[in-house]
């Protein structure tokens, strides 16, 4: 079963295929197969497009990524891609490219600056992801569940709005707590380590009744990890996470997860747009939304199949 609630990239334009451009991206790292797919399909649109992509892996530090932004306004490029990593201390480097005329867009995550600073954010509503998770763990639990969080990176807008928005469905429900949370930063490795952690300090699954991840990587690491302490996943503890990568699948259809939300990883596009669009001086939309649907079970082989 799919709930899809909204899905509003813009189509591209045969103009924009058209356009010579010359675009900075900088990217967070290679923490998780989302970021990677993300990567290679940003990469993969720019190719099709005959654009020249400039490429910068920040290795998770915003630091990096500052220095990036910086090289690129000194190339003097057309226009920047920019994930940034945590969400504040942007505005210094946003105010050098506003300066130089260079418009900046967001992609995937957000930032605390002031909107005037950038062109726009293509990114997916975190807040709508973890309400979603929230609502549909509720109705799979009639509103009674002990959980078990695992955050991404701390700072990062995904981490931060992800818990909001769950947070604030489950306020609604006096009996579904979290009783423990922890980032795993978006890893296989972290969410195993940190599941390991959970269970120990819980004495294994009997007060759990739900693991709730930020992203499909931490709950397939937290799986192996229950998978090592004879829990099954999926049965002893409910597990959801966000990401629709094509693992989760694989162990939706292995019986061993229970949902998931899909991340759209096919960015480029719109960013591509929405930077020629400036060029053309025409207006942008400040959030250019790309939030996917829940996925469960009965559908998993088949999205496997299709996605591996
Ligand atoms: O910002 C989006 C998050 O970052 C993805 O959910 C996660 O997999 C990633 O690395």
């Amino acid at each position: 079963m799919v709930t899809t609630f909204s899905v509003l990239l813009p189509v591209l334009s045969a103009s924009a295929l058209a356009a010579d451009l010359t675009v900075g991206f900088s990217q967070i790292g290679s923490e998780s197969g989302w970021r990677t797919s993300e990567t290679e399909s940003i990469k993969a649109e720019a190719e099709r497009r005959g654009y020249d992509l400039k490429f910068s892996d920040a290795q998770q530090k915003q630091e990096n990524q500052i220095k990036a932004v910086r090289s690129f306004i000194a190339q003097g490029v057309d226009g920047i891609l920019l994930a940034p990593v945590v969400e504040t201390g942007w505005d210094q480097v946003l105010k050098e490219a506003q300066r130089a005329n260079i418009p900046v867009v967001l992609i995937d995550r957000g930032v605390a600056a002031d909107p005037s600073l950038y062109l726009t954010k293509v990114a997916s509503d975190f807040k709508e992801e973890g309400a979603l998770a929230a609502s549909w763990l509720a109705a799979q639990t009639n509103g009674r569940c002990n959980i078990v969080e695992l955050q991404g990176s701390v700072g990062s807008s995904a981490a931060i709005d992800r818990k909001t928005g769950f947070d604030s469905v489950i306020s609604n429900f006096p009996n579904m707590t979290i009783i423990r949370s922890q980032s795993g930063n978006f890893t296989r490795a972290g969410g195993k380590e940190v599941m390991e952690s959970f269970l120990k300090a819980e004495g294994g699954a009997k007060n759990i009744c739900a693991l709730f991840a930020h992203n499909d990587d931490m709950a397939l690491g937290a799986i192996l990890a229950m998978k090592e302490a004879g829990i099954k996943p999926s049965k002893d503890i409910i597990v959801v996470s966000i990401d629709a990568v094509p693992d989760i699948f694989k162990a939706m259809a292995d019986g061993e997860a229970n949902a998931t939300i899909e991340l759209n990883p096919h960015l480029g596009g719109p960013a591509f747009d929405a930077i020629l669009a400036s060029q053309k001086g025409e207006s942008v939309d400040k959030w250019i939304k790309a939030n996917g649907p829940l996925y469960l079970p009965d559908t998993a082989a088949a999205e496997y199949a299709k996605r591996k």
